[in-house]
């Protein structure tokens, strides 16, 4: 079923809790119904959200929101060990993940807590506590508005990276749209405990199950981020940096200027360079909970952008965006970009 609303308000349909409304908005539950769709939308231009959580609406958006309510959820047995669980685009993903989790699944537990749904964590390749989504998906299925056709995609022909994959590219803007994603989980303990402070909170290790983890991780989020029914936001508003080694060198001198001589970042050696937290950079910058109007950056983990008493406007939180690129630009002579798409770009 397709159902649509022409001049709607979706300050409900993002995280940002950005006052905002779209010339129409579509939602359909069914694979089959995204031709018909499509059909309708002869200009292309439409854009297709899912829980809104990792977007900032920057003004009225004047064309067409689609949005998945596709809900179907099916188990495939593989073998005695391993479990395909196949999701629609519009389940919420920590209603995935909380089944995956009393059913004794394990891989998908460190995405505990995270806001969206299936078909964006496709597209965006959400992370978190040292698990992406890639590491968990087996297949993703959608519609293909090039060849005018479902297809199939196996993982690795996602493209998938860093908060990136083949749905998310300019060229492709458009084309794909997620219907099902196929997660391939196992019952066998595979718990990932080496980020940050995980593997701290357990206690005893042979007890150990995916919802013992899921738990670990909710309480550990409820602890740095703000809760988004309460405090708009968007999770983390920026891109943790990669830089070269050359430029690596260059931080750690300007790092030593603004922050003394007893200061080194943290840091992780990636195949392409080095990655700096954003958050320590912003923090060293002196914004951790800064504020600019009724934008702000949280008090916790400054890498998240807060619309402080909800009153914020997309003009103050892309005000201080520009604000922070400078500032740590100017300081370190590193420039963050955003990992919050901007809608329209
Ligand atoms: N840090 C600070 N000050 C702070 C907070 C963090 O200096 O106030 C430094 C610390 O050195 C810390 C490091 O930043 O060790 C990393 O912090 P954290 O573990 O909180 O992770 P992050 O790199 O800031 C990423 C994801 C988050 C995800 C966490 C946990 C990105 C852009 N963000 O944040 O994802 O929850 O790791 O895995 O990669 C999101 O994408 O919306 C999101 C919340």
């Amino acid at each position: 079923m397709i159902t649509e609303i022409k001049d709607f308000n979706i300050r409900h349909l993002n995280t940002f809790r950005m006052n905002v409304s779209c010339g129409k908005f579509i939602e359909y539950d069914s694979p089959s119904d995204i031709p018909n769709i499509l059909t309708s939308l002869p200009d292309g231009n439409y854009f297709h959200i899912g829980g809104g959580s990792n977007l900032l609406f920057t003004g009225d958006y004047p064309g067409t929101i689609l949005h998945s309510r596709i809900l179907d959820m099916e188990t495939l047995s593989v073998d005695s060990s391993e479990v395909l669980i196949r999701a629609g685009a519009g389940i919420e993903m920590d209603s995935l993940i909380d089944q995956t989790c009393s059913s004794g699944l394990w891989g998908l537990e460190n995405l505990s807590g995270i806001p969206g749904e299936v078909g964006a964590a496709a597209v965006q390749n959400v992370g978190a506590y040292g698990v992406e989504a890639k590491d968990v998906i087996d297949t993703v299925e959608c519609y293909d508005n090039e060849k005018r056709t479902l297809i199939t995609l196996k993982k690795e022909d996602c493209e998938y990276g860093y908060r990136t994959s083949l749905f998310k590219q300019p060229a492709n803007k458009g084309r794909f749209i997620i219907t099902h994603v196929t997660f391939r989980l196992t019952k066998n303990q595979r718990p990932v405990l080496d980020y940050g402070h995980v593997r701290s909170h357990i206690t005893d290790f042979d007890s150990i199950s995916p919802m013992m983890v899921r738990s670990i991780i909710m309480d550990m989020r409820a602890e740095k981020l703000p809760e988004i029914s309460i405090v708009g936001s968007a999770g983390s508003y920026f891109k943790n940096p990669v830089i070269s080694r050359a430029d690596y060198d260059i931080l750690l001198k300007a790092i030593e200027t603004n922050c003394g001589t007893n200061t080194t970042p943290p840091h992780f050696d990636m195949e392409n360079g080095v990655k700096i937290p954003a958050a320590w950079l912003i923090e060293k910058a002196g914004l951790k909970g800064f504020s600019m109007g009724n934008a702000a950056t949280w008090h916790k983990q400054p890498l998240v952008i807060v619309n402080k008493n909800a009153k914020a406007t997309p003009e103050e939180i892309l005000a201080l965006e520009n604000y922070i690129i400078e500032e740590v630009n100017s300081k370190f002579g590193v420039r963050l970009t955003p990992e919050v798409e901007h809608v329209p770009n």
